[in-house]
């Protein structure tokens, strides 16, 4: 990495980022911050130099979070945001169908990925092999499918959709079965908000899945916390939660009910990126890590702008089918004024 030149460590570049430092001041010590400062200085200059935007996921660590990200969200809106950026380099700080997803929306565009092995255990959960073999027994049952999947997967799918609008979706659909993949908890969280018909893949997310009921009931009886719950997880985890939604329908909701306990019922960074948003609100932090979000750090990002690469590649026939299930949803997933705009 030596050969990537950092700035030097001195009192105008803490300075510059003290507010940033403050912040996040609870979740890492200042030796720990003096020590990414440097590649924090270096990622954001060099963006500027080649024209990149950073997008990033709610999961990602507080210093990508906070220090270097342009954009940051869930799934849908970091898809949204990936038709709208001007820049002509992505950086895609998230997993690896996160990337495939920018690559569709912008087949001209260079999407990179600091670590291609950043995967999924529900992207892996599913080929376009067994949704095909599954369509093959509901033929004419329209196909929902989690952006968690590969590209190939898309394109074998009516319409894609987020844990933000899953529901919406299926209800909205013209149909009374659906086939409704990978995640079969989030399927059956769907399936208990429709009168229609779910037939679901047997998926699952390797942090969500750890959750338990007992667990979370524990959580509530310790600390009293309010809990919000990622719909990944199992049906007696959301039996549990005050509140279900996508990573960024929980801080919505906690910005709108300012409860004075949270536990955070998901990824073990989204609730250090939230508090740091809500010092006065009092976060029980039940860590489970996604090991492929993980994956992605200062050091490799700065590589990425560097190397501009790995690049993701998504075959164009593939892309081509891919992006009309991922448009489609999108395209639902416009509040009315949108629409009419
Ligand atoms: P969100 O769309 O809620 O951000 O979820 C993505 C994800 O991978 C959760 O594990
Ligand atoms: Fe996939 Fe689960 Fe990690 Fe989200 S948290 S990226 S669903 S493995």
């Amino acid at each position: 990495m030596e050969h990537f030149p950092l700035p030097e460590l001195n009192d105008a570049l803490i300075e510059r980022y003290q507010p940033i430092q403050e912040k996040i001041a609870h979740l890492m010590p200042e030796e720990e911050w003096l020590t990414h400062l440097p590649w924090i200085e270096a990622i954001n200059q060099r963006k500027q130099e080649i024209g990149a935007v950073i997008l990033a996921h709610n999961y990602q660590t507080p210093e990508i979070f906070y220090g270097v990200a342009d954009i940051t969200g869930d799934s849908l809106a970091l898809a949204q945001q990936a038709t709208a950026v001007e820049e002509n380099i992505i950086i895609q700080c998230g997993v690896h169908f996160m990337a495939e997803t920018s690559k569709i929306l912008n087949p001209e565009k260079t999407v990179i990925i600091p670590d291609e092995r950043a995967g999924c255990s529900l992207a892996d959960s599913i080929t376009a092999d067994g949704l095909r073999a599954l369509k093959a027994r509901y033929p004419g049952v329209p196909v929902v499918s989690y952006v968690n999947t590969t590209a190939e997967v898309k394109a074998e799918t009516d319409v894609c959709c987020t844990s933000a609008n899953a529901i919406d979706i299926v209800n909205a659909l013209p149909a009374e079965r659906i086939i409704f993949t990978p995640d079969r908890y989030l399927g059956q969280h769907v399936a208990n908000h429709t009168d229609k018909e779910v037939i679901l893949w047997d998926g699952a997310c390797e942090v969500h899945e750890q959750f338990t009921g007992e667990q979370v009931r524990h959580f509530r009886e310790e600390s009293g916390a309010f809990i919000i719950a990622h719909p990944e997880c199992p049906q007696d985890v959301l039996a549990e939660a005050d509140y279900i939604g996508s990573t960024s329908g929980m801080i919505d909701h906690i910005a709108r009910h300012q409860p004075q306990k949270v536990a955070l019922i998901t990824e073990c960074s989204m609730s250090d990126n939230v508090s740091a948003q809500f010092p006065e609100i009092q976060f029980t932090r039940p860590c489970n890590l996604c090991p492929h979000m993980k994956r992605i750090s200062l050091k490799n990002i700065l590589r990425s702008l560097h190397e501009l690469g790995p690049e993701v590649q998504v075959d164009e026939a593939v892309a081509r089918k891919a992006r009309r299930s991922v448009e489609r949803m999108l395209e639902m997933s416009r509040k009315p004024a949108e629409k009419a705009a």
